[in-house]
C-alpha cells in the first residue's frame, strides 16, 4: 500500500523521537519515499545524520540552508506529499498546528500540505489530559487531520498513564489502512441528509431540535475522501464541509429536504439519512410575528411531515443502498429494528440518548448497526470521524 508513496515525516522535540527512527525504517521498507522535516527541538533528541542516512534525503529543518542560502520550499513539499505524518507530535507542536503559529519548517509544511495529515501525539499524561491539549487535538480533528491516539503505559517521567506515542508498527498500519480505503467509493454517488430541520411558525420562530449535523458531515467527509461524489442536503448547521468535492444543498424544513432528496435519489448509489427530521410542522405559518396578546394563548396545530427515509425506501432499486439512523431513549434495539423494516432500509445506525457523550452536539458517538439480514455490529465510544469510517466500511 505504501509502495512509491511520498510521505513527509515530521518530527518534533519529544523523547519519543527515538521511535521515529524505527518508523522511518518501516516506511522505507514498505517502499515509501520519505522526506523528514524536523523541528529545532527535535534535533536535540535525534540527529539529522541518522535520519538522512535512513531516508536517503537531506533532512529539512531550517527555512534556509545556512551556507548556500538555498530556500527550502514548504509549498513544494506540501504539494509533493501523498501524506504527512507528525510523530511525535508534542503538546507545543499540536498547539502551533491548531493555531497556525508558523515559526518553524514543520508547521509551515503542515499549513501548506494538501495531503492528509496524521498526528501521533506524545507527551506526559498530565499534559495530554490538560484541557488545552484536548481542545487543540479536537481542533486538529475538526480540520480533518487524523489523530493516531497515544497509548497508556510508563512514560519518560516514569509516571504511568496515557501519552505514549503509538508504536511505529501501529502508525504504519494506520497509513496502510488509509491508502487501502483511499478510493473504494470512486465514482459512487452518495446522498447524505444532515442536521436538524426548522419548521417555521412565524418570521422569527421555529420548531427545531438539537442536532448539530456533525455526524452527517463526518460521514460526508469520509465518503468524499474515499472518492465518492457526495451531496449533503443539510438543515441549518454551523459547520462547513471541508472536502472540496462535497456539494451542500441548504434547506430549512422537512418538506424542502424531502423535495431535494426524492429528486436526487434516482441518481444515487447510496443514501444515508442522518438528519434529525422534524416529524411535525405547524399547519399554519404566520407572515407577521405572533404578538403577545393579553389573555389569549395561541394554539399551534401541527401536521405530519413526509417521512423522507420511508419514501426513498419505496423508490429504492436493487442497486441502491439506503441507510437510516435511529436515535432512541428507550427500547433501543426493538425500535431500531422496527424502523429498519418499516422504512425498507438496508441498515440502520442506532445511537441511544442514554449513552453519555453520544448523539447531539458531541464530538463522539457510540453506535450499533443493524443490517437487513438480521445481523448487527456494536462499536465502542469513538470520535465521530472514526464512527464515520466504521459506517462507510460496513456499507462497503
Ligand atoms: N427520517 C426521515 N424523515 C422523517 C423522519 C425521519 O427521513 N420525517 C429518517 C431519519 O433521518 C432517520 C430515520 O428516518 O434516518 C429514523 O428517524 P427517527 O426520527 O429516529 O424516526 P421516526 O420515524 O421519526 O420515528 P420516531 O420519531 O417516532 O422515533
Amino acid at each position: 500500500m505504501l509502495q512509491g508513496k511520498h510521505i513527509i515525516l515530521g518530527i518534533s522535540g519529544g523523547i519519543a523521537a527515538y521511535k521515529s527512527v524505527y518508523l522511518l525504517r518501516l516506511l522505507i521498507k514498505a517502499g515509501a519515499e520519505v522526506q523528514v522535516v524536523i523541528t529545532p527541538a527535535g534535533k536535540e533528541f535525534i540527529t539529522p545524520v541518522t535520519l538522512s542516512a535512513l531516508s536517503g534525503k537531506p533532512v529539512v529543518s531550517e527555512f534556509f540552508t545556512a551556507n548556500t542560502g538555498q530556500w527550502n520550499s514548504h509549498v513544494d513539499l506540501g504539494l509533493w506529499a501523498d501524506a504527512m505524518v507528525i510523530a511525535p507530535a508534542t503538546a507545543s507542536t499540536i498547539a502551533k498546528m491548531a493555531n497556525g503559529v508558523a515559526d518553524n519548517m514543520l508547521i509551515t509544511t503542515y499549513l501548506s500540505a494538501k495531503a492528509p495529515v496524521f498526528v501521533a501525539p506524545a507527551m506526559d499524561l498530565d499534559m495530554f489530559a490538560h484541557p488545552t491539549t484536548t481542545r487543540n487535538i479536537d481542533l486538529l480533528r475538526s480540520y480533518g487531520n487524523h489523530i493516531i491516539e497515544p497509548t497508556s503505559g510508563e512514560l519518560a517521567s516514569h509516571l504511568v498513564g496515557k501519552g505514549r506515542m503509538a508504536e511505529p508498527e501501529s502508525i504504519v498500519a494506520h497509513l496502510e489502512q488509509f491508502f487501502a480505503s483511499a478510493q473504494d467509493l470512486a465514482g459512487k454517488n452518495v446522498l447524505i441528509t444532515a442536521g436538524p430541520t426548522y419548521e417555521k411558525i412565524d418570521p422569527v420562530r421555529f420548531i427545531g431540535n438539537y442536532s448539530s449535523g456533525k455526524m452527517g458531515y463526518a460521514i460526508a467527509e469520509e465518503a468524499a475522501r474515499r472518492g465518492a461524489n457526495v451531496t449533503i442536503v443539510s438543515g441549518p448547521v454551523s459547520i462547513k464541509a471541508q472536502h472540496e468535492s462535497i456539494k451542500v444543498i441548504g434547506i430549512e424544513s422537512a418538506r424542502e429536504m424531502h423535495q431535494h432528496c426524492t429528486q436526487l435519489f434516482p441518481a444515487m448509489d447510496i443514501a444515508i439519512m442522518c438528519a434529525a427530521v422534524a416529524d411535525y410542522a405547524p399547519a399554519q405559518q404566520f407572515d407577521a410575528k405572533i404578538k403577545r396578546e393579553k389573555d389569549e394563548i395561541p394554539t399551534i396545530t401541527l401536521v405530519k411531515n413526509p417521512d423522507i427515509a420511508a419514501d426513498l425506501g419505496q423508490m429504492k432499486t436493487p442497486r441502491q443502498k439506503l441507510i437510516g439512523f435511529a436515535l432512541e431513549t428507550n427500547d433501543e434495539e426493538a425500535n431500531a429494528q422496527a424502523k429498519l423494516a418499516k422504512k425498507n432500509l438496508d441498515a440502520i445506525v442506532l445511537n441511544s440518548l442514554r449513552d453519555k457523550d453520544a448523539c447531539f452536539g458531541t464530538d463522539t458517538n457510540k453506535i450499533t448497526i443493524f443490517f437487513a439480514d438480521g445481523s448487527n455490529k456494536q462499536y465502542g465510544l469513538k470520535p465521530k470521524a472514526e464512527v464515520a469510517k466504521d459506517i462507510i466500511d460496513s456499507i462497503i
